[in-house]
């Protein structure tokens, strides 16, 4: 186990799953302006991603105070010029902190999060991306699904079952039920990405 004599959090997956995120992120994000990352989480992955994604903008944001501390240390750290500071955001509010500093968005990542919280979250995410993303943004997503109500693999199965059992609102979720969420908020379900360790990037373009 990592540890840092700061307030550094530190989270294995995000080194083994990075290179691969950043490949679909590069095709699939555009080319210029501001991406903000809901639930960042340590900010591994936001100093990552800003420093390979320039020059957009990266802007973290995540609602547990002690990430948010995590993620500022990480990013000094790794300073970049086009990381911004990370932001107070659930994704359950009815306006975000974007919303109010008036901060147009381009495009949305969120990685890890529909399956590890309760699915109110996954409603509130779609509708804030419904709300904030211009006409063809982008909302990027990644992490475990079910396709037509199955798990695609024995190991989904368990981590769903473990999931469940440290919160009964938790769980992998159905491909169709989040495409079906997204389409009620104006999002159009573009492609689904297989990526390692039986994990999906799905992709929506705001109509
Ligand atoms: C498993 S972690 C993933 C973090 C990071 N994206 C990663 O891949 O390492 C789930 C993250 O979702 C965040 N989260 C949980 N509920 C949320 C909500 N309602 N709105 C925004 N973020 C939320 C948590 O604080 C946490 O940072």
């Amino acid at each position: 186990m990592t540890s840092f004599n700061d307030a550094r959090q530190y989270a294995p997956a995000t080194e083994r799953n990075r290179k691969f995120i950043l490949e679909v992120l590069q095709r699939v994000l555009p080319t210029t302006g501001n991406i903000l990352e809901i639930g960042s989480g340590t900010g591994q992955h936001a100093v990552f991603f800003s420093t390979s994604l320039q020059p957009r903008q990266w802007f973290p944001s995540d609602p547990n105070p002690i990430l948010r501390e995590s993620i500022v240390a990480w990013q000094q750290q790794n300073p970049s010029d086009n990381l911004h500071p990370p932001l107070n955001i659930d994704a359950r509010e009815s306006v975000w902190a974007v919303e109010k500093e008036c901060i147009e968005i381009a495009a949305i990542v969120n990685i890890n999060m529909i399956h590890i919280s309760p699915w109110s979250t996954c409603l509130g995410l779609m509708a804030g991306a419904g709300r904030l993303l211009p006409q063809n943004g982008v909302l990027y997503l990644y992490g475990p699904y079910k396709l037509g109500g199955e798990h695609t693999a024995p190991s989904n199965l368990a981590f769903d079952e473990s999931l469940r059992f440290q919160n009964s609102e938790w769980g992998v979720r159905n491909l169709e039920n989040v495409v079906a969420a997204a389409e009620n908020e104006g999002l159009k379900f573009i492609e689904k990405v297989e990526m390692p360790g039986n994990n999906l990037s799905v992709v929506f373009y705001k109509d």
